[in-house]
């Protein structure tokens, strides 16, 4: 049987940095007997300074192929005056659509060594486990009518937020099957106080849970929701959420287990003809331009979520299980990159120092 395909797609700024850490732990996996059939393309800023265009045809139809796709971060301040259309975003929101990747599974767990790392106290983060689902190809981010237009003579910007009753439906059982897994809790967040497709979103999310009597579900407003991740986040298991919503409370719940540096993800889609999903996965930190290029970046976050696919594309569970143990144990060790030790922090790892750290402690795990 042929290898698993893995398209890389490193992206800018320091998606490469990452991204090599992430080919070593690859390669080991390689040389114990799960080997995988690495290609790399280009995506972002990097593709439009190739191509004109932030993901090329080409690329995307590789995408398509693939087992699974496993992408860096797009963007920075050099494309930041790029006409809309070609944006390094683009390409990574072009994946996201066509490939039809709806549900962004979004994990943040804080790892004892790092209870302390956490700007917030210490018993309020450990031991947290949270899964934020982000529904990530619908909602204002694709919404029609948008654009800027002129109006009454100023211009006007519009984004719509929508959202179908099956786009719901479908992300909803996303988060109802993980819960069955986890701790049979789903919290809703959405506006269904000031915006109808929220009211559609509860509404909908109700109907689903009907499907899933062992689920507790719950239903907040996403402004609320945002307050009690940061009063007590243990009250939650699993968060389902529109992809606005998810983009921003995933961002603070990074802020959770100590640095935005940890934090993987898994944007997974319908099953392919093979049973497996389609699925990318991403880091959900971006291309992090101030500090590229100093090998300061941490690639735990980019590693986790190879880790991610190896559950969720390659049901590999037992070696996700060994890559996230060999992650503890580094950090139980003390190694630490910049971003976890604050602004006053002494002593930090590299990069490069953390992904071969990580490497030694899979090789020590045998
Ligand atoms: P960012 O996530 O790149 O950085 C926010 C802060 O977190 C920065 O201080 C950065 O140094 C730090 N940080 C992020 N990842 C880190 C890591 N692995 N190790 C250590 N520190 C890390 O967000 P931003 O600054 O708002 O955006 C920069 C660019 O990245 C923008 O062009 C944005 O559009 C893009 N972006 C891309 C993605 C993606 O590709 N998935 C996600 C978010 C932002
Ligand atoms: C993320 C990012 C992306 C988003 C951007 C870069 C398009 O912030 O993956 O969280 O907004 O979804
Ligand atoms: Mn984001």
């Amino acid at each position: 049987m042929a290898n698993p395909s893995l398209l890389i797609l490193p992206g800018d700024g320091i998606g490469p940095e990452v991204m090599t850490e992430v080919r070593k732990v690859i390669d080991w996996y390689g040389t114990q007997g799960f080997p995988f059939d690495v290609s790399e393309d280009l995506v972002g800023g990097a593709a439009y300074d190739a191509h004109g265009a932030p993901l090329s045809d080409e690329t995307m139809e590789k995408a398509q192929q693939v087992d699974a796709v496993l992408l860096g971060a797009v963007g920075g301040p050099k494309y930041d005056t790029l006409d809309f259309s070609v944006k390094p975003e683009r390409g990574l929101l072009r994946l996201r659509k066509e490939m039809d990747l709806f549900a962004n599974l979004r994990p943040a767990q804080c790892f004892d060594a790092l209870a302390d790392f956490s700007s917030l106290k210490k018993d309020v983060v450990a031991g947290l486990d949270i899964m934020i689902v982000r529904e990530l190809t619908s909602g204002v981010y694709f919404g029609e009518p948008r654009g800027i237009i002129t109006e009454n003579n100023e211009r006007v910007g519009i984004n719509t937020q929508r959202y179908t009753e099956s786009e719901i439906d479908r992300v909803a059982r996303s988060a109802f099957d993980l819960a069955m897994k986890r701790g049979k809790k789903l919290c809703s967040m959405e506006k269904a106080n000031v915006m109808e497709s929220g009211i559609l979103w509860r509404d909908v999310v109700t109907e689903v849970g009907k499907d899933y009597p062992e689920v507790e579900l719950t239903h907040m407003y996403a402004d609320a929701g945002a307050m009690q991740l940061t009063r007590w986040p243990k009250q939650f298991d699993v968060i389902v959420t529109d992809n606005l919503f998810g983009d921003l409370l995933s961002d603070l719940a990074a802020m959770l287990t100590g640095s935005l540096g940890m934090l993987p993800s898994a944007s997974l889609g319908l099953p392919m003809a093979n049973g497996r999903p389609k699925a990318m996965y991403e880091p959900v930190h971006g291309s992090a331009p101030d500090i590229a290029g100093q090998g300061k970046a941490n690639p735990i976050a980019c590693i986790l979520s190879f880790a991610m696919a190896l559950r969720y594309s390659f049901d590999l569970g037992t070696q996700a299980d060994q890559l996230e143990a060999a992650v503890e144990k580094v950090l139980a060790d003390g190694l630490r990159t910049a971003d976890l030790l604050g602004e006053e922090g002494r002593d930090p790892v590299s990069t490069s120092e953390m992904g071969d750290a990580i490497v030694a402690a899979l090789e020590d795990s045998i």
